[in-house]
Formats: C-alpha cells, sequence, structure tokens
C-alpha cells in the first residue's frame, strides 16, 4: 500500500537515532498547503486508537485511521539537490501538487470513494 524507498528508510533512520528510543515514525495528512492537503511526518512517543503500523524497510511507520484512506498507492523518497535534501511524495491519487511537492490535492470522487 506505501512504498518507502531505501534512502527515505535510511534518512529516517538517520533523524531517529536523535530521538528518544522507541519513538514511533508518524506519517499524518491534514487539511492545508497550497493545493489543500499536505504530509506531516514526525515522531511520537504514543501510538493512537484506530492507528495501522507498516513495517517498511526496517522503519516502522504508523497512520492514523484517518490519514491512512489517503495514501493508497503512495511512494516516500528522499534526495538531495544543491538547495538541500527532502522526502518526495509520489501519490497516485493526487491531482495537484505544489512547486515544494509537499501539498496536493486530490479529486472529489478520490475523496468520496476513499470516506
Ligand atoms: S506547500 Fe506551498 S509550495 Fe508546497
Amino acid at each position: 500500500m506505501i512504498q518507502l524507498s531505501p534512502a527515505a528508510a535510511s534518512e529516517i533512520q538517520r533523524l531517529k537515532l536523535k530521538q528518544p528510543q522507541n519513538v514511533l515514525f508518524r506519517l499524518a495528512i491534514k487539511a492545508g498547503g497550497c493545493s489543500g492537503w499536505f504530509y506531516e511526518m514526525s515522531f511520537d512517543e504514543t501510538a493512537k486508537v484506530g492507528d495501522r503500523t507498516f513495517d517498511l524497510n526496517g522503519i516502522q511507520l504508523v497512520v492514523d485511521a484517518e490519514s491512512v484512506k489517503y495514501i493508497h498507492g503512495l511512494t516516500v523518497d528522499y534526495s538531495e539537490d544543491l538547495m538541500g535534501g527532502g522526502f518526495r511524495f509520489q501519490n497516485p491519487g493526487a491531482i495537484a501538487t505544489c512547486g515544494c511537492g509537499n501539498s496536493f490535492d486530490f479529486t472529489q470522487e478520490y475523496l468520496i470513494n476513499h470516506q
């Protein structure tokens, strides 16, 4: 359902080493950003009711019950360029993506089908 590239997993692992032990890596979809929705990545010390957990390339990824509806087929990659490094998201359900790549929009049909 979700893909995490080896480069993304490696970067998350590197960031996680600076966190307290047993911290969870969380991905969420929130309303906002230039295109209507955006990806939020964070470390969280507690799991929530309804969370789904994915084991991807050695990373345990936690997604809340609402966000999991919007990440079907999502690929998370990490790359660096002259402007710095960042996570890159490829979401097959997105019909528009902002310039930085963190915000996106869905079709109404996608939103209805994934409610
Ligand atoms: S959220 Fe504004 S350019 Fe990406």
